[in-house]
């Protein structure tokens, strides 16, 4: 029987986005050459700024539509597409830029959203103490509600009586299968330990040790409506996995603890808003944003297709340098590939950027030098 090809589209999107993807492409051809592997991927210009300046859309009207055709959506950045030192260059407000994200991870109904956090050896170590070198979380972020449904306005706006209201929703079952989720995560986590011979042991709130955990991020000393609904739903799904260990921390605390003490973080679970903070601080602590991956998933169902895109954004500073590094697209890509059932290859492709970096001299190769690095390690 002829195995079912997969179809990805790849978006580059604006900025260094373009950088990373074609990078990535050449990385992926490479791999799917090598593995036989059965893809076939579609470069689309949408969505973008680019495509904005000609069309007057960041994609187009049928976009949502026709994303459908393919089993997985790799994006690259959006937002100011740069160089910064173009004044005369076209952006767009964040609202308008950045808005196909938002709707590709709410309309694709792709409501977790996972950042791994892993320092690799060889990636920048920006904290003293030598035990960060064991940072190894899983962020995993609510990804359809919360504090990014967009709603609430503006009234009398720009006088002196100007209201704006920004409204949160939280709902139950949101929390529960996003709770859920990130318990069976920890089970994954805890039996690839055990198969590597590895072993953690986390400090959690419900007893001293826990070889797992998982870490639930609430305000709910300031906002006890959904924190509180956020903690009652944590201890019902905590019941059905006795062997993972529970913990509760308010974001702030949280923050001052991914920095403190990293190592005792296995899987942390936050609302939309405190996971986009959080995944930024966690990829600072495994090395930067130039190796932080991310995807857009809705675990329960592959109908619609998922989407991954780096943690990092369009970088109009670097962008059109050379500069920006595609490790995190790169490791985005072999989250996709795992997603796809391609756990070999992602597996390949996740060695092959860690011995890029151990094998480096220079602090930063370049893009191509980067991809190239990875090439020969494959
Ligand atoms: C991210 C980004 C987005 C977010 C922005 C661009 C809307 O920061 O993917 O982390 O806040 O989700
Ligand atoms: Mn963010």
């Amino acid at each position: 029987m002829a195995e079912a090809r997969k179809r990805i589209a790849l978006m580059p999107g604006d900025g260094i986005g373009t950088e990373v993807m074609s990078a990535t492409q050449a990385v992926l051809d490479a791999l799917r050459e090598q593995d036989n592997l059965p893809l076939d991927w579609d470069w689309l210009d949408w969505p973008s700024t680019a495509w904005h300046r000609d069309h007057g859309q960041m994609m187009p009207e049928d976009a949502m539509t026709r994303v459908q055709a393919y089993d997985a959506l790799l994006l690259g950045a959006l937002g100011d597409p740069g160089p910064l030192n173009d004044p005369k260059r076209y952006t767009l407000p964040d609202s308008i830029s950045l808005a196909p994200l938002l709707e590709f991870r709410k309309g694709l109904q792709l409501w977790a959203c996972e950042r791994p956090a892993r320092l690799l050896p060889g990636a920048p170590c920006y904290l003293a103490d030598a035990r960060a070198k064991d940072v190894d979380m899983l962020v995993i972020r609510e990804n359809s509600e919360g504090e990014y449904v967009n709603q609430g306005g503006r009234l009398h706006r720009g006088t002196s009586l100007e209201v704006a209201t920004q409204l949160e929703v939280f709902t139950r079952t949101a929390t529960e299968r996003l709770i859920r989720h990130a318990f069976v995560r920890a089970e994954e986590r805890l039996r690839a330990r055990a198969d590597e011979k590895r072993t953690r042991d986390y400090t959690c709130t419900q007893r001293d040790q826990a070889k797992a955990q998982v870490c639930v991020i609430t305000k709910r000393n300031a906002q006890p409506a959904w924190g509180e609904l956020y903690s009652e739903v944590f201890a019902e799904v905590a019941k059905d996995f006795p062997n993972i260990g529970q913990r509760h921390e308010l974001v702030d605390a949280a923050c001052m603890k991914f920095v403190q003490s990293p190592w005792d973080f296995d899987v942390v679970v936050a609302s939309n808003l405190h996971g986009d903070i959080l995944t930024d601080l966690a990829a600072v602590l495994s090395g930067g944003l130039g190796l932080a991956p991310s995807c857009n998933i809705n675990p329960d169902s592959q109908a619609l297709p998922a989407l991954f895109e780096p943690t990092h954004g369009s970088a109009p500073d670097i962008a059109g340098k050379g500069l920006a590094n595609p490790s995190a697209m790169l490791l985005t890509s072999a989250m996709m590939l795992q997603w796809l059932g391609f756990t070999a290859s992602a597996e390949r492709l996740r060695q092959a950027v860690a011995r890029q970096l151990t094998e480096s001299k220079e602090h930063n190769p370049g893009t191509q030098a980067i991809a190239e690095g990875v090439m020969r390690a494959l």
